[in-house]
């Protein structure tokens, strides 16, 4: 084991206490569905970079990409809409490694993508970004 699996394994688990953190006050049923479908994604992944699977890589970064494709229809505004679309860069990118079969490539592409799940969330706790959450 690389220290670069410690690492993703580390933002993972990052990721997941700071999406526990995300969850606001409303309930919210249509959230939790993308949010969930995104932490099952990413699980995937990240287990497919491990076994160094190129088809599972690109076939779950596809899924999350079409994902995003429809949470971007259903909600957001300025800053929330700005980190969709570095999410769905970093995604992006995660298709193209997985694709070109380019491991250290779909790793970086992977942490940035982490990445982009714990700062949108950092956006969504911040009380000052009222728009954030409002378009749905
Ligand atoms: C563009 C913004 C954005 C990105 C990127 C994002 N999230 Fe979230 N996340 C949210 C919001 C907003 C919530 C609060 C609940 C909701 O409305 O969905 C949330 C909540 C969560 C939760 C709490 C669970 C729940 O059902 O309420 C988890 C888990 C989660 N996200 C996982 C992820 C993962 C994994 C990624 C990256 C692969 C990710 N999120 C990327 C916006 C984002």
């Amino acid at each position: 084991m690389s220290t670069r699996w410690i690492l993703a394994a580390a933002v993972t688990a990052a990721l997941v206490a700071a999406g526990a953190g995300a969850r606001g006050g409303e309930d919210d049923e249509a959230g939790s569905f993308w949010m969930q479908k995104k932490l099952e994604y990413s699980e995937n992944i990240l287990e497919a970079l491990a076994r160094e699977d190129y088809p599972a890589i690109s076939k779950n970064a596809r899924s999350m990409n079409a994902l995003s494709q429809m949470e971007k229809w259903v909600r957001g505004s300025g800053e929330y809409r700005a980190q969709l679309k570095i999410f769905q860069n970093a995604n992006k990118q995660l298709i193209r490694m997985g694709d070109e079969e380019n491991l250290d490539g779909a790793s970086l592409a992977y942490v940035q993508l982490t990445l982009s799940c714990v700062n949108c969330h950092k956006v969504v706790r911040d009380r000052s970004s009222e728009t954030t959450l409002r378009a749905r």
